[in-house]
């Protein structure tokens, strides 16, 4: 496989690389989707690239696909030839996935997945994968999923003020990579104090990085669980203080656990949805 990247002076999807490496290339399949980008993925442009050299285009909206149900990031449907996504990101639902195609690749696809790829059916899944799509097609999931992307914008507005160098300088959808370069914090070191104070994130590379996957300078976070526990735009900048503490103070237990115990009483009055309290 041929991989375009992002710009080194934005870090956003560099589309003019993705275009000249597929003509260079003619690849059958062009695929677009991201795992750690903060911003909205222009479909319709790499609709024109697999046009300009006659590839089907698929769209992984695995992380995004909650978002796209409830309108707040563009649709890849009707524009991109396949559209592939999981079912327990954004979207909410079990562990699971789904592929929606153009009629013209149904019959391959469904080879593909059985006999080709899956073993037997999981029916309990599928039926709870139904569940999640029909609370996607509700009001309160589009307020949920807008309140997703609110809370988004509040932290990484709140880290900006603090000194943290957002990937990109903030967000557009439910998630943000924070280099940590400057704070002279490697990420793995900052995930396991921030998850020592009960504040879970995870280690994650940066464009660029000169640091190796395993040990990279970043961390990324999301906002779909502490939305689904109620949270809001106060909270995040609760959290975004936190932060600040936690990556300042990685090596002093003392802190670690004095915010554990305040993250403790915030998420206390936020009840995990269906689950008891304590
Ligand atoms: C873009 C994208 N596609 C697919 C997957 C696969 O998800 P899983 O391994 O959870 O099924 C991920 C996981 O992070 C992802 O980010």
């Amino acid at each position: 496989a041929v991989q375009y990247g992002v710009r080194e002076k934005d870090h956003l999807i560099d589309y003019d690389q993705a275009r000249s490496l597929a003509k260079e290339h003619r690849p059958k399949i062009l695929f677009c989707g991201a795992t750690a980008y903060p911003r909205i993925i222009d479909f319709q442009a790499f609709r024109s690239i697999a046009d300009e050299v006659g590839a089907i285009l698929v769209a992984d909206i695995a992380h995004i696909s909650g978002l796209v149900a409830a309108g707040a990031h563009p649709s890849p449907v009707g524009i991109a030839d396949v559209v592939t996504s999981t079912t327990h990101k954004t979207f909410r639902g079990p562990r699971g996935g789904m592929i929606m195609c153009k009629k013209a690749h149904r019959k391959a696809i469904n080879k593909a997945v059985f006999p080709g790829l899956q073993g037997g059916p999981h029916n309990q899944t599928t039926a709870a994968i139904a569940v999640a799509a029909r609370e996607a097609a509700t009001p309160e999931f589009k307020a949920y999923a807008y309140k997703i992307v609110e809370n988004a914008k509040a932290l990484a507005e709140e880290l900006n003020a603090r000194g943290f160098q957002l990937v990109t300088g903030g967000t557009d959808n439910h998630l943000m990579i924070i280099d940590l370069t400057n704070k002279g914090v490697p990420g793995k070191v900052a995930a396991k104090a921030l998850d020592r104070a009960g504040l879970v994130v995870n280690s994650n590379t940066v464009p660029f990085d000169p640091r190796t996957p395993f040990d990279p300078s970043g961390i990324r976070i999301g906002t779909p669980a502490v939305t689904s526990r109620g949270m809001g735009t106060q909270e995040m900048r609760r959290v975004g203080a936190w932060i600040e503490i936690v990556v300042a103070h990685h090596e002093d237990e003392a802190t670690l656990q004095r915010v554990a115990a305040e993250v403790k009483e915030m998420c206390s009055q936020f009840p995990a949805p269906g689950l008891p309290i304590g």
